[in-house]
């Protein structure tokens, strides 16, 4: 059946590719994208572009007589590092955004709504798989906004809402901003990997990740909008697998064949030692298995970066 989306954020990455399967699905996809990172070209056609902030009423105003089956939430400053040079417009963008779409979802017949919530939640955990229910407790502005807008979830939940949080962990691949060297830690290094003389990393080479591509996000997403089991919940998306900046630089110039001086210098403000997820929840309840090897999924990033101009 043909349904009608709010997918916010589709001038970015997630949302671009989020939005570009639903119009190929044959769904018909409005978003709203404010351009602070994303580019008005990566909207994909067909989608309906409401250019603003998520928190601003202005955007909000013009949804007005439209009926969504959904809202998606993924618009969003979507760095810890740069949460620090602004707070408040952290908190805006990230946390009051969310507030102003789950009222105007409950006001206008939309209760079902998922979030892109983040991994960056959780803060510093031991070396293990860490599961939904471990004990948050943030390291960036990013992520206190992240659950706060989990927490608005929580609460509006007994208002009639439908929501799921999808916790991404570190998501890469085909569409993401390579001119953006404060966003986003694959494409940060494969940007320099390809441009630059040299790579420079900010912290050590022994953090670790669970990195997941965004085909594999985007497929978990499209299955759970119709999917009342997930209602009220929170997810990991990740892989399970654990993978250190070492292993990612390796596979990278190894699948570039390129290879480039690494100069490992300061460190990147409110940055986790390391985290990978526990899957155990999401692949029980919807079987969910990840597609992409990191292996596979880094080769095909490369290739399009190599053809890409950006
Ligand atoms: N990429 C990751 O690894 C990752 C991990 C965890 C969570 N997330 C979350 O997923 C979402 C998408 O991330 P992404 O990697 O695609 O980032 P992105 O920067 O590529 O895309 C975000 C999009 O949202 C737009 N935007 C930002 N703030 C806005 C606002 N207040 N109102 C309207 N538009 C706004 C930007 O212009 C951009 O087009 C973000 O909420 C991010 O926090 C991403």
């Amino acid at each position: 059946m043909k349904k009608t989306y709010l997918v916010t954020g589709a001038a970015g990455f997630i949302g671009g590719v989020l939005a570009r399967k639903l119009v190929d699905q044959g769904h018909t996809v409005w978003t709203i994208d404010n351009l602070s990172t994303g580019f008005k070209e990566n909207v994909p056609d067909g989608v309906h572009l409401i250019q603003g902030g998520c928190q601003e009423p202005e955007s909000i105003a013009q949804l007005e007589g439209k009926a969504f089956d959904a809202i998606l939430h993924f618009a969003g400053q979507s760095s810890g590092e740069i949460s620090f040079d602004d707070p408040v417009y952290d908190l805006r963008t990230n946390t009051e955004s969310t507030l102003r779409l789950i009222k105007y979802g409950l006001e206008n017949g939309c209760p079902r709504f998922i979030y892109s919530s983040s991994m960056s939640v959780y803060g510093d955990v031991p070396n293990e798989p860490i599961a939904e229910d471990w004990t948050p407790q943030p390291l960036s502005f990013y992520g206190i906004g992240k659950l706060a807008s989990e927490h608005y979830l929580r609460i509006y939940q007994s208002k009639g809402l439908q929501a799921t949080s999808l916790r991404l962990f570190n998501v890469y691949g085909e569409g993401q901003n390579m001119s953006n060297l404060r966003q986003g830690m694959v494409s940060i290094f494969l940007a320099q990997l390809l441009k630059e003389d040299k790579i420079i990393v900010k912290g050590s080479n022994n953090r670790f990740r669970d990195f997941i591509e965004v085909n594999d996000v985007v497929d978990i997403t499209i299955k759970m909008i119709d999917e009342p089991r997930s209602y009220g919940k929170i997810y990991n998306v990740g892989t399970g697998k654990r993978n250190t900046v070492a292993d990612l630089l390796n596979i990278m110039v190894r699948e570039s064949g390129l290879d480039k001086e690494i100069v490992y210098a300061g460190v990147t403000l409110g940055d986790q030692k390391g985290i990978y997820a526990d899957i155990s929840l999401i692949q029980k309840e919807f079987d969910f298995k990840p597609q992409f090897s990191l292996d596979q999924g880094l080769k095909n990033m490369i290739e399009w970066a190599k053809k890409t101009k950006w």
